[in-house]
Order: structure tokens, then sequence, then C-alpha cells
């Protein structure tokens, strides 16, 4: 890798200055956590894979008219970005129940619910991501009225459309997690969909068996982790018969 400055490392990504001033280079780690970083390991592959179909859905969601940060990949690894100004809110959106909200409200797993429901999550490693509703975001200024508005109907159409996109390949999109963020272009700002969308942040299951393909075969320890994304991968064309290793991209950047 070139010597250049890192502006910000999470837990599974690296964010590095860009070749130009309003951009930044996303880069996927193999790292994965859960629980708030109290489990954690290696998934070899998982960052190139990651990469991949984060871009694939980003293009897609550009494609119908959603605002993204994606610019384009760059390699394996590699994507450049828009730099935007993060909103601190995780944006949940859940069709089936699974994960907290069954614990929460003692639903069984995999109960269809009424209709889709949009949670709001603070981001904050410290305090463990607590739930917040729109009444905190607004009274402590995270975001405003409008913002919220936006951030709610952006959430619903992606909901919409990768539900039906999944569905094509045989997954059901049981519940995921965006980040919005705001990009400024001289004196106007509008949000776009940030980070990534993959399955580190989606729970994705086999229409027919109900297999879990996404990150709680780690978060669960059931095994072949990276397996399961390499299947989502190749349901959506994305990954060359040979594996990920064969996957080329673009050239790296000067
Ligand atoms: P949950 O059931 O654990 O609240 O997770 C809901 C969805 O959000 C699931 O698809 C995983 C994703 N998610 C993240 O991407 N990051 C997080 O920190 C958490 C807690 C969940
Ligand atoms: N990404 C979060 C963590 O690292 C939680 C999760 O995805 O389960 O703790």
């Amino acid at each position: 890798m070139a010597r250049r400055k890192q502006v910000y490392e999470g837990k599974a990504k690296i964010l590095f200055e860009g070749p130009e001033s309003g951009t930044l280079i996303q880069y996927f780690k193999d790292d994965a956590t859960a629980f708030n970083n109290k489990k954690h390991a290696v998934i070899t592959g998982k960052g190139v894979l990651n990469n991949r179909i984060s871009e694939y859905l980003m293009m897609k969601l550009h494609d119908v008219g959603i605002p993204t940060h994606f610019v384009r990949r760059l390699n394996m690894r590699e994507q450049l970005i828009r730099e935007v100004e993060i909103i601190p809110i995780e944006v949940v959106v859940r069709n089936i129940a699974a994960g907290s909200l069954g614990k929460r409200l003692g639903i069984e797993d995999g109960t269809l619910l009424p209709r889709s429901i949009v949670e709001y999550y603070l981001k904050s490693d410290e305090l463990g991501d607590p739930m917040v509703s729109e009444e905190h975001i607004t009274a402590f200024g995270w975001a405003s009225y409008q913002e919220i508005d936006e951030i709610m109907s952006m959430s619903l159409r992606v909901n919409d459309f990768l539900s039906g996109l999944f569905l094509g390949v045989g997954l059901k999109l049981v519940d995921f997690k965006l980040e919005f963020g705001r990009l400024w272009e001289d004196e106007d700002m509008r949000l776009v969909l940030a980070d990534e969308i993959s399955p580190d942040n989606c729970r994705l299951w086999d229409v027919k068996t109900n297999e879990r393909l996404d990150k709680d075969r780690f978060r669960q320890d059931l095994g072949k982790v990276e397996e399961g994304y390499q299947e989502i991968a190749r349901r959506l064309g994305i990954l060359p018969e040979a594996g990920p290793r064969d996957m080329r991209g673009p050239e790296t950047m000067q």
C-alpha cells in the first residue's frame, strides 16, 4: 500500500485521503467484530467480497435514483468515495424478526413483521449504539426534522428495491443497517447513502431453507462465514467460478 494519510479506522474499514479534495479511499479489512467488539476474528477474503458486493449494490441503487457516496472501485479491497459528513445515526430497516428485535420484544425469529419497521441507533461504541427515537435525534441536533424525514423515506425505498433484488436471487432481506452522510457542494448540501451495504450489515436468508448466509454465521458460530458471503456474491453474479481471488478490478490509482 502506498504511503498516504489515514483519516479514520473503524472495525471493518479504513479511510484514507483520496486523490483529490472531497474524496476518500475506503479500504475493506478482513476483520469481523460482533457485540460491540467483544468478539473478533479475521475472515480471510471478507474485505474483497464486501468491497465488491457493496459496489454492486450502491451502483444498482444509484441507477434507481438513490444518491450514494460511491464513485468507483479502485482495486480488490478499495473503492473511491465522496467525502461526506456522517450523520451519527445507524438506520436499521427490518422486514422479518431477528437479532435484537426478537430479544427485545419477545418475537420469534423468522416472524414476518406486519410492515417494514425503521429504527434508529446512535453511533457510539462507548455507549454500545443505544436505540434512540426521532425525538432524541432532533432534540440533540444529530439530524434535522427534514433530514430524518428524508432518511426514513430513502431507507424505505432502499428496502423496497433491495428486497426485490435479493428475492430475485433466492434470498430474503430480513433486515439491514444504513448510514447517511451530508454531501456539501459549494453552499448546497444533500443527503447521500454512505458506509457500505454488505453481508456485514444485512441479514440474508435462503428463501427455501432459511439458511443464514450473512454475518450471523460469525455472530452465532455457525461456521463457513466466508462461504456464506461467497454464495451471496455468486448469486448476485459478481463472483467468478474460480472464487474471489480471481476477481479482477480496475488498475490501482497512481
Ligand atoms: P440487530 O438485530 O443486532 O439490531 O441488527 C439489525 C441489523 O443491523 C442486522 O442486519 C445487522 C445490522 N447491524 C449493523 O450493521 N451494525 C451493528 O452495530 C448492529 C448492532 C447491527
Ligand atoms: N458491528 C458491530 C460490532 O462490531 C455489531 C454487529 O455487527 O453485530 O460490534
